[in-house]
């Protein structure tokens, strides 16, 4: 594998790693539930004890659970707050697997984080997860002053599934006018699109850990209607009605990916033949709040800053790169990092159980940095 040279990883990782992905084909077959289970109870994460340089307080925003950071040491002045969404494909994860990542953020950046404790599909479907996190967002503006944050520095954030989340919150919250304006949103290898699973990402990527192909489809589908029927088709592209993919052609096609990136093994991709029975089953995959990457451009001319961060062996890079072009066509800036030695979720291991990759931390470092700029 091209990628495990590139990204480090040790011969005894391989080892362990991709096989535990070929175990995930075997339980599959045994139900998708406990599969579900299973993996649940694998990254469900253990709560840490006490930060000696945090405040940590466990709390309910607009009846969601948060977890809120805030840095010990006394601050001249108000600080920045970020909303984090954690990842885990809108199915897994929580405040307490992603606890290390939003410490380091609160602890290095000397802001206030507030992770959010989302409801998981496949039990709550679309839009259960966004809407907690908009509700959530919302509740921390209406209450900053209890928590020392600056109205003008109000950050959202999150990866994976989370940057989804992150990425839907901020284009609802884009243009209003009775709530403070959002500073900026920081997007960490986002999934932001369900319509092409073939860009070239997609495909040079398909069977790279943390994220194979086939899971980007299974989870997007399991968010949105509790099961994964139809994913094959989905995989292939037979789920879009052909005058709607040539509308999104504008927006999510490889013609818009630049030519570097499509030089490790990518061949163009003729869609299946259209399935209605299909399209009616998954068309909410369409709505940007599920799909941020199809907002219309008046949205986007309204979205704060940006963070993009991608990485070269990621089924999900493309989403993000396309981002990045439909922010800047439409004047926003974007502060983008490409990690060229990572993969999907390796922000998360930045300081594993003693196994670290410097790649997560040098990605973390630039979030914490753009931050520290805002
Ligand atoms: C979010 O807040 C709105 C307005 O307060 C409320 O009507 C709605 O039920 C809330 N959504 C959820 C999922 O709790």
């Amino acid at each position: 594998h091209d990628f495990c040279q590139k990204c480090g990883l040790e011969s005894w990782w391989l080892r362990t790693l991709l096989p535990l992905f070929e175990q995930g084909k075997i339980l599959e077959k045994a139900g998708v539930c406990s599969q579900i289970a299973f993996t649940r109870y694998l990254q469900s994460g253990r709560k840490l004890g006490p930060d000696p340089q945090l405040w940590l307080q466990d709390a309910r925003f607009a009846g969601v659970p948060v977890r809120v950071y805030r840095p010990r040491a006394p601050s001249a002045g108000l600080r920045a707050g970020a909303i984090f969404f954690h990842g885990g494909g809108w199915l897994y994860c929580s405040i307490d697997s992603h606890e290390k990542i939003c410490r380091y953020i609160a602890r290095e950046s000397e802001s206030v984080v507030v992770s959010v404790g989302y409801r998981l599909a496949p039990e709550n479907k679309y839009p259960a997860a966004y809407e907690d996190c908009l509700n959530a967002t919302i509740h921390f503006m209406k209450n900053i002053e209890h928590y020392g944050v600056d109205a003008a520095r109000i950050i959202v954030c999150g990866d994976s599934a989370g940057g989804n989340l992150a990425a839907a919150v901020s284009q609802t919250l884009a243009g209003g006018s009775d709530l403070p304006k959002l500073r900026a949103q920081i997007l960490i290898y986002p999934g932001l699109q369900a319509v092409d699973f073939n860009l070239p990402s997609y495909q040079q990527n398909q069977g790279v850990p943390l994220l194979i192909r086939k899971h980007a489809a299974f989870f997007a589908l399991q968010y949105l209607n509790g099961d994964a029927l139809h994913m094959q088709e989905v995989l292939e592209g037979s789920h879009i009605p052909p005058d709607m993919r040539l509308k999104y052609r504008k927006w999510v096609s490889p013609d818009n990916i630049p030519e570097k990136f499509k030089a490790r093994g990518y061949k163009p991709h003729k869609p299946r033949e259209f399935k209605a029975e299909v399209f009616e089953k998954v068309k909410r995959l369409c709505e940007p709040n599920l799909c941020p990457l199809l907002v219309e451009d008046a949205v986007v001319q309204q979205l704060p800053e940006s963070f993009i961060l991608t990485c070269e062996y990621d089924v999900l890079r493309d989403d993000g790169l396309l981002y990045k072009k439909r922010l800047e066509d439409n004047g926003v800036r974007v502060t983008w990092y490409h990690l060229e030695d990572g993969f999907h979720g390796i922000i998360g291991l930045h300081d594993y159980r003693g196994l670290s990759f410097p790649a997560g931390k040098r990605g973390l470092d630039r979030i914490v940095k753009f931050i520290k700029g805002l």
